[in-house]
């Protein structure tokens, strides 16, 4: 079991397969991308799948996602998830994803034993779009999106962050296109893992501000704390239900004291909080052939370390080395 000092367990691991991606969204990454991870500090298939292992089958994993950077640029995936499938017990995975390529992948993924995915999608507008993500690859979300729900993953997620001055005005609309297709949307509050540390309070759209924009348009009811669990997002029913938004506010709201996960950079590091300052070493152990159940104890060990929150209200925070892209978000 992976316990931390406050009583919580995590059984909700996060995987990210790449630190690299398709988009630049402004909010994570600057127009030159990044200093991407070279090739032989990845983590190969079989060292992503051991560790998988290990967690499900010693240490009461019950869920996986995978994540990136944009994890369908991982030629490994479908086999990674397939080979997930086949654990005892089988773990639950999901997929968060920009949703490019998915409209290639969406049925293998399916097949392979993926249950659901999670997919950004900013806003409606061409346009937008393209100044949000500085690529011009709005209509392959669509299409991505249209082939995960046809592919039978379920449910289909729809991951929206607002920008002041360039989508805020379009959570309505937003929400009126995803219930109409059936998707569930979250709005998702600007957090500081951006790579060129611009992030501002001041200049973030928060929980509160998003709510009063959708009760212009529609009746929202909170759905309570006993449906929530663990998950970071609150939800409302939307007009009576059976639609539903989300809003992740781990600023304004956050969620810490119910956190479930841990997470595993494409490195082959336990980060135990998305804004910790500490990872531990697993690659490390993993390539001088240490056995399962010493990995199993590091990965208990780093888990000791958790702190109780993201600490972003504190005076002297700091926003950690790595930034989003390269921790799976
Ligand atoms: P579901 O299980 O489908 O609800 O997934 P999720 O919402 O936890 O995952 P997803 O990958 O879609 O992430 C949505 C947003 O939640 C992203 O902005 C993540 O960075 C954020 N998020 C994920 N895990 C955590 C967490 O432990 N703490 C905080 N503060 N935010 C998180
Ligand atoms: N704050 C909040 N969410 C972010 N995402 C990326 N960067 C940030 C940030 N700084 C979102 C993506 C994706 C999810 C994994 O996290 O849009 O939906
Ligand atoms: Fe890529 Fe996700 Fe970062 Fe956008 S937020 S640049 S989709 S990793």
């Amino acid at each position: 079991m992976l316990i931390d000092t406050y009583g919580r367990v995590a059984t909700d691991l996060r995987v990210s397969l790449t630190d690299r991606c398709n988009l630049r969204c402004t909010y994570c990454m600057p127009e030159e991308g990044l200093q991407w991870l070279a090739k032989p500090d990845l983590l190969t298939d079989d060292e992503i799948v051991r560790l998988i292992r290990v967690a499900v089958t010693q240490l009461g994993v019950g869920e996986v996602r995978f994540t990136g950077g944009e994890p369908l640029l991982r030629p490994g995936l479908v086999s990674i998830v397939e080979r997930c499938a086949a654990l005892e017990p089988r773990p639950r995975m999901s997929l968060t994803t920009n949703g490019i390529g998915l409209q290639r992948t969406a049925r293998a993924l399916k097949d392979a034993g993926l249950d659901r995915v999670n997919v950004s999608l900013d806003t409606l507008r061409p346009e937008v779009f393209q100044t949000l993500t500085r690529r011009k690859r709005h209509q392959d979300v669509l299409d991505g999106l249209e082939a995960a729900r046809a592919a039978g993953l379920d449910p289909v997620k729809v991951n929206a962050v607002l920008m002041p001055g360039l989508n805020d005005d379009e959570a309505p609309d937003l929400l009126a296109w995803a219930v109409r297709n059936g998707y569930e949307l979250r709005f998702i509050e600007q957090m500081p893992l951006d790579a060129q540390h611009g992030w501002t309070r001041d200049g973030m759209v928060t929980a509160g501000d998003i709510l009063a924009t959708l009760r212009t348009r529609f009746d929202l009811t909170p759905e309570g704390d006993e449906v929530r669990g663990a998950a970071p997002a609150e939800r409302w029913l939307v007009d009576g239900g059976p639609a539903r938004v989300g809003v992740i506010a781990s600023v304004t709201r956050p969620f810490c004291r119910a956190c479930d996960r841990t997470r595993l950079t494409a490195d082959g590091q336990v980060r135990t909080c998305l804004f910790a300052r500490e990872e531990s070493d697993l690659r490390g152990a993993l390539r001088a052939g240490e056995p399962d159940e010493e990995i199993a104890r590091l990965w208990k060990l780093a888990m000791w370390g958790k702190k109780a929150g993201s600490g972003l209200d504190d005076p002297s925070f700091l926003q950690p080395d790595r930034p989003m892209s390269a921790i799976g978000g």
